[in-house]
């Protein structure tokens, strides 16, 4: 297995919007184990491809303590969505920032594993709000863009001025809240 790099905002490979995997093979399934130990790593709950420079709908989830419920949406299609929910978003690609975002708090998907099998789910609580976000990922559309274009902005300047420090190894201290997406 090996670590992937992650792409940060502004980064406009962010903004891709991933085709559908039609071939689910060796080289899915070996993706899809970067992506669990990438985002274990990092650490996160969710990684979507597009935050690897993989261009697939392809989604990896994780929201358990101990690392043991491993979730994978492979061409997701959310099929009905209900409630409202607002959460307190981070993500993996826009490290060190959360906000308030609205999403639907139960949400019912389709998707396929890793061997192409399809299957239908419900999900709610931080499990749907996280597949919700990794989904807009897959649009090339991130939580940032749910903000306004002052806060939009201000994150940009603050990541800029965050990678500035870390390249002068003056490390920027994260916080520490809730899990990146
Ligand atoms: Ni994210």
């Amino acid at each position: 297995m090996a670590l992937l790099t992650i792409l940060e905002y502004p980064d406009p490979r962010l903004r891709t919007r991933a085709e559908p995997v039609t071939v689910f093979d060796e080289a899915l399934g070996r993706q899809i184990d970067d992506m669990f130990e990438t985002m274990y790593a990092a650490p996160g709950i969710g990684l979507a491809a597009t935050q690897v420079d993989y261009h697939r709908r392809l989604i990896v989830i994780d929201v358990s303590e101990d690392k043991a419920q491993k979730h994978v949406f492979v061409n997701p299609e959310i099929l009905a969505r209900s409630g409202s929910a607002v959460t307190e978003e981070g993500c993996l690609s826009v490290p060190g920032i959360f906000d308030e975002v609205q999403r639907a708090s139960q949400v019912r998907v389709r998707a396929r594993d890793r061997h192409g099998i399809e299957f239908e789910q419900d999900l709610e609580g931080i499990l749907a709000v996280c597949l919700q976000h990794e989904m807009d990922h897959l649009e090339g559309k991130l939580f940032v863009d749910y903000l306004s274009d002052l806060k939009r902005e201000r994150i940009r300047k603050k990541l800029d001025k965050d990678r500035k420090a870390r390249a002068a190894s003056t490390p920027a201290p994260l916080p520490a809240r809730v899990p990146a997406l």
